[in-house]
């Protein structure tokens, strides 16, 4: 059995010419919403949506009236919203243009208020609707800025994901990706377009790596594939196993990894910049890693577990984006750490009251073994204060069910000891589609993780609420007076259907907006 996944993201390329000029079997085109003001060149209010550039010719050489296929299918420019033409030609299937390829279909894209989600959402629109097809060439973009024109692109590359390499039969040509996305009518350039295909295809490996089974993933598998990644993008990666995470005093992600006979792992992965220089900021990531949570002994009921393959998005998002920041030219050296372990209910696991030592010392009492990732964070984070002279620390994890409780699964938590730190995460998710709302890291709620026997316990002994909050003050303990920030994404990091970008399943939440983050010169302070 093989995890690869045979289905291929779209190829994206860009082509200056004129969309008839592109050899597509599907053509896409613009459709705004009628505009009041008339500047749309019609008299104003008239309730019809009109057509964007490329339109008009397309019309002429296929002998097309797109107005009235849009008013028959009642289409109205709303973002997203696909209005697919048939081409037919006199005795033929279809229209061929300069003799070349002939033209099957035209899809109508609306782009409702023009902003960057919207395009993003006509992307994946699209993305969809051209399944199965081999070349698109679009102007859907001609006339959006660079910020758009990504947005689009990354939202066509990410909405037609799957993972296909645990089915004995090949996926059905009419249900795989469009093969190539022609960005056509101008207007794009290339450095945006490889930039948006490279964040995708990060998001691509995330999801990847959360898809697969726990039978497949374990600790040493998700190592294998951070070498593999680090190879292919030429990343320096260092994986401890057992015995160095013994040696060193990574004791919290000893105790969870200890009811498993799968041993756990830390798994580091490297990226320095081409001019980097001794006062090149650096930035940490360390991802939660659980290749499967089953709560340990504090066992989980059945339903609550069957999602739990997907508990190292965390780790898979920070190995995700350490695949794309040389593609992106990031401008700061990037460390990713993994903290993988398998959390079982083995013989030789720890019970709840057990009190374990931290890589930086700190005693916990584990009163509730469910309560496992911030347990193997807290060894990630202090290890990055300790070793890594991190100027800033920003963890991902799917933490606690608490956090869906608070904001379902459109935001992830945020949290983060500067203003500055969660303003610039906030914004870089809103530019990438990823809506990251700040939480309180709240003074006096700390009491509720007093315990009475060691340093701290790890969840609320005092029946605060706010579970989310407590696992971000648990955190908090070990990052020192280092810039930090956290995303809990427990709620963004499955969808429960597909919808606009998203597939069902493990949604990589979070590789769009540090990548914009790191993109931006990871502002702190
Ligand atoms: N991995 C879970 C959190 C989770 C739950 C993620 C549902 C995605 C969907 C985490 O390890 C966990 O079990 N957290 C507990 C913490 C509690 C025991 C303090 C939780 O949220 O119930
Ligand atoms: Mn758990
Ligand atoms: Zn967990």
């Amino acid at each position: 059995m093989s995890a690869e996944s045979t289905v291929r993201p779209t190829e994206v390329v860009v082509d200056a010419r004129p969309l008839l000029d592109a050899e597509a079997g599907v053509l896409a085109l613009a459709v705004w919403p009628d505009d009041p003001s008339g500047a749309d060149g019609d008299d104003g209010d008239d309730g019809s949506p009109w057509i964007g550039p490329g339109g008009a010719e397309v019309a002429e050489a296929l002998g097309l009236d797109l107005f009235a296929a849009l008013e028959r299918d009642g289409g109205t420019g709303k973002a997203g919203e696909v209005v697919s033409v048939q081409v037919y030609a006199e005795g033929r299937g279809a229209a061929s243009v300069d003799g070349e390829v002939d033209v099957t279909r035209v899809l109508l894209v609306g782009l409702g208020d023009g902003s960057a989600a919207a395009y993003r959402k006509a992307g994946a629109a699209l993305a969809r609707a051209a399944r199965g097809a081999d070349r698109l060439a679009s102007a859907v973009t001609a006339t959006a800025d660079d910020a758009a024109t990504r947005a689009f692109v990354e939202g066509a590359v990410l909405a037609t994901y799957a993972l296909a390499g645990f089915r004995s039969t090949p996926v059905p040509a009419a249900k795989r990706p469009l093969g190539t996305l022609v960005v056509a009518g101008g207007g794009a350039q290339a450095d945006v377009v490889a930039a948006a295909v490279a964040v995708a295809g990060a998001s691509w490996t995330a999801r990847d790596l959360a898809q697969t089974p726990s039978n497949v993933k374990d600790p040493e598998w998700l190592a294998e594939q951070a070498r593999r990644i680090g190879a292919e993008h030429r990343l320096d990666v260092r994986v401890r196993d057992e015995k160095a995470l013994a040696d060193e005093g990574f004791g919290g992600i000893l105790a969870v990894g200890q009811g498993s006979d799968r041993p756990p792992r830390l798994i580091a992965l490297r990226y320095d910049p081409p001019n980097a220089g001794p006062g090149t900021p650096h930035v940490v990531l360390v991802g939660k890693g659980i290749t499967y949570d089953t709560g340990g002994l504090s066992l989980k009921p059945r339903e609550g577990m069957v999602t739990m393959k997907t508990d190292m998005t965390g780790g898979a998002v920070v190995m995700g984006v350490l695949s794309a920041v040389r593609e992106l030219g990031v401008d700061v050296r990037v460390t990713g750490l993994v903290a993988a372990a398998e959390n079982m209910p083995g013989a030789a696991a720890q019970r709840p009251s057990d009190v374990i030592r931290q890589y930086d010392g700190t005693t916990v009492e584990v009163l509730n073994t469910d309560a496992e990732g911030r347990l193997v964070l807290a060894d990630g984070i202090g290890y990055a204060v300790a070793e890594l002279e991190p100027t800033v620390i920003v963890d991902v994890a799917t933490l606690t069910g608490a956090a869906t409780t608070a904001l379902g699964r459109g935001h992830g938590a945020l949290y983060a000891t500067s203003d500055r730190l969660a303003a610039a995460l906030r914004d870089a998710g809103e530019a990438a589609g990823e809506r990251l709302w700040r939480l309180p890291l709240v003074d006096d709620y700390r009491f509720g993780l007093d315990s009475a026997i060691a340093d701290v316990a790890h969840i609320d002994t005092e029946h605060l609420g706010g579970g989310s909050i407590l696992a971000a003050l648990f955190l908090q303990r070990f990052v020192g007076d280092v810039p930090w920030a956290h995303l809990d994404i427990a709620g963004p990091g499955r969808a429960e259907s597909d919808k606009a970008e998203l597939v069902k399943g493990g949604t990589g939440f979070g590789v769009r907006a540090l990548l914009y983050w790191l993109e931006a010169g990871a502002p702190v302070a």
